[in-house]
């Protein structure tokens, strides 16, 4: 029962690493730069080293594999974001198409549901449907805003600002990636489940930018001050950043896009994951920020 895990260096990734080797399980790793695995793990797994754009190393990497968890990897930075994402993920659906992997956990997102106008998480709904075509047993966990998406500006939070083109009082799901991580292993050790899965991650509580703000607060020791702007502002200040027009709108869409979304799958004991912000922010963000 050979699983493979992208990713293995990521936020979720290595989590999903540290609980299979817990497991008893011995995964094959595919990561473009074995270094950055801990010494520990690097002698209880398989490694294959290479970059997952590389559409040769991964139909090679997972041929065979009994399961693949996978997580697209593309820069939400990078020009034509959507289209890259898909151009990635290629070489699995093909293999998958042809019978050389059994079954998929798939990284998906919250809003992926919509399947079109929400940026860069389109390209996830893509890969949804490809997977689901092939006749593969796929499982699309859709997550909630990542905890960690506060480390983008860890210079705006060490000023004591919080910035957010989402709307500050609409209240959606967050979740610490690495309970997210937890998921993931469950699913890929539990051989049980067949076709189509769809399963939301949807952290403990739903949070409003507002609600947000004053968690931080508290457990970084000062005064966070929300700063909303505008899809626009965010627009001139990623051109003015360098950023090509493809992945502004891909980043700026994913925002407006999931304004006012009600995801599909209800907050109940399946989706709901443990870990609070203020504990993450407490553990996590504050030593960052102390540095
Ligand atoms: N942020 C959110 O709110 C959110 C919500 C729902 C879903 N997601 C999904 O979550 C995923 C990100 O997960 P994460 O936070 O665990 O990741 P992460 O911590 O940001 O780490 C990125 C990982 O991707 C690897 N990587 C990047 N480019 C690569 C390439 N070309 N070839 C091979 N590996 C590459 C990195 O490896 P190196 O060590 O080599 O750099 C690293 O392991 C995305 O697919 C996103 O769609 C995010």
């Amino acid at each position: 029962m050979t699983i493979a895990v992208t990713t293995p260096t990521g936020h979720v990734g290595s989590r999903v690493v540290r609980l299979l080797l817990q497991a008893g399980v011995r995964p094959r790793l595919l990561v473009r730069d074995p270094a950055r695995l801990e010494e520990e793990t690097r002698s209880r797994v398989d490694v294959r080293q290479g970059d997952l754009t590389d559409a040769a190393f991964v139909r090679e990497a997972v041929a065979g594999v009994r399961t693949v968890f996978w997580v697209d990897p593309t820069p939400h930075t990078t020009a034509d974001p959507i289209e890259t994402s898909l151009r990635t993920a290629a070489p699995l659906i093909e293999a998958a198409r042809a019978g050389e992997v059994g079954r998929v956990v798939f990284l998906s997102s919250i809003g992926a549901e919509k399947r079109h106008g929400v940026g860069h998480i389109d390209a996830l709904a893509g890969i949804e449907e490809q997977l689901d075509a092939t006749g593969a047993d796929v499982l699309h966990l859709r997550c909630a805003y990542f905890f960690t998406n506060l480390l983008f500006d860890l210079e705006g939070l060490a000023q004591g600002v919080l910035t957010t083109a989402f709307d500050p009082g609409h209240p959606m799901p967050w979740a610490d990636p690495r309970d997210i991580g937890d998921v993931v292993a469950a699913r890929l050790l539990n051989d049980t489940w067949h076709g189509r899965v769809v399963q939301a991650v949807h952290g403990p509580e739903d949070l409003s930018f507002h609600e947000v703000a004053r968690i931080l607060s508290a457990a970084l020791g000062h005064p966070i001050r929300l700063h909303p702007v505008s899809d626009d502002a965010t627009r001139d200040a990623l051109r003015a950043a360098g950023l090509p027009p493809s992945a502004v709108e891909g980043m700026v869409g994913m925002t407006a896009g999931s304004r006012g979304l009600v995801p599909e799958q209800p907050r109940d004991l399946l989706t709901t994951t443990p870990t609070p912000l203020s504990a993450w922010a407490h553990a996590q963000l504050r030593p960052l920020l102390e540095k």
